[in-house]
């Protein structure tokens, strides 16, 4: 393809979590083509070692760009805090964003919001989640919340499913009787789930992803770059390395529903 512009942004998560970000992406560039590439055969990322999940991220970024990328949004919060900073080094000449959890916009909700901060294990393990926290720990109180086991659950396409329902009740148990201000979606496959997790606290409890800020850095850096597609049709491939052939329709049900 002569024309740079014309190359799709790959968006990559373990499975169907960053259909997400794909979502927003596709709301804001609507001329862009995307390739999505769900990772489902090895999700869930959020429970494996920091170097299990950098060696399976460096060899997917590897595969899209054999097929021709303009850009590589690692729609995955584990899979960014232990992978952006090591794959930029790696490929200097490809633009690579990340997610990290919406802390930021949550300190600013209030004065000195309490937050819960859901997430993967292995995210919420790493210094990156660390020093996201010391820097605004002065303006709030933020509840790291592990969350093993929902990927699974999400993974199965079945969003509204009694198992969830039971597992948040579960989960947000200890907090019934305090005050939360806001839940922060750390994992970009929460938000498939976020009516069910907003039903578990009062109204007035903000409940915040970074899909939508993820899309609009996105556009902003391509722009910067001078990469956006400002015309022609957008177009969307989805691909999934689990051998359940639904996952494709599933993704798609998640993407338009
Ligand atoms: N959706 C991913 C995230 O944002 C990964 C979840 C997982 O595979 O554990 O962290």
């Amino acid at each position: 393809m002569d024309n740079k512009k014309d190359l799709p942004i790959a968006v990559m998560d373990s499975g169907l979590g960053g259909i997400s970000v794909l979502r927003e992406l596709v709301k804001i560039m609507p001329n862009e083509r995307f390739l999505y590439f769900g990772d489902s055969i090895n999700a869930p990322y959020g429970t494996k070692t920091k170097p299990e999940v950098l060696e399976i991220t460096r060899k997917n970024l590897a595969l899209l760009k054999e097929r021709g990328i303009k850009a590589f949004v690692i729609a995955c919060n584990t899979a960014t805090s232990v992978a952006a900073k090591i794959l930029r080094e790696e490929n200097p000449e490809l633009l690579i964003i990340g997610i990290e959890p919406a802390v930021k916009p949550a300190s600013e909700l209030c004065e000195h919001p309490r937050v819960i901060v859901m997430a993967t294990p292995l995210t919420l393990r790493e210094e990156k989640f660390q020093a996201l926290v010391a820097r605004f720990s002065g303006k709030g109180e933020f509840l790291p919340l592990p969350c093993p086991g929902l990927v699974e659950l999400i993974e199965t396409g079945d969003v509204e499913s009694d198992e969830i329902r039971e597992y948040l009740t579960k989960l947000f148990e200890p907090y019934k009787s305090k005050r939360i201000d806001a839940v922060v979606l750390g994992c970009t496959h929460y938000p498939h789930v976020k009516a069910l997790i907003a039903e578990q606290f009062p109204a007035e409890t903000v409940v915040l992803d970074g899909g939508e800020g993820t899309a609009r850095h996105t556009r902003r850096r391509l722009d910067e770059l001078g990469l956006l597609r400002d015309a022609g049709e957008g177009e969307i491939e989805i691909i999934n390395t689990s051998e359940n052939e639904n996952m494709i329709e599933i993704s798609k049900y998640l993407l338009y529903r």
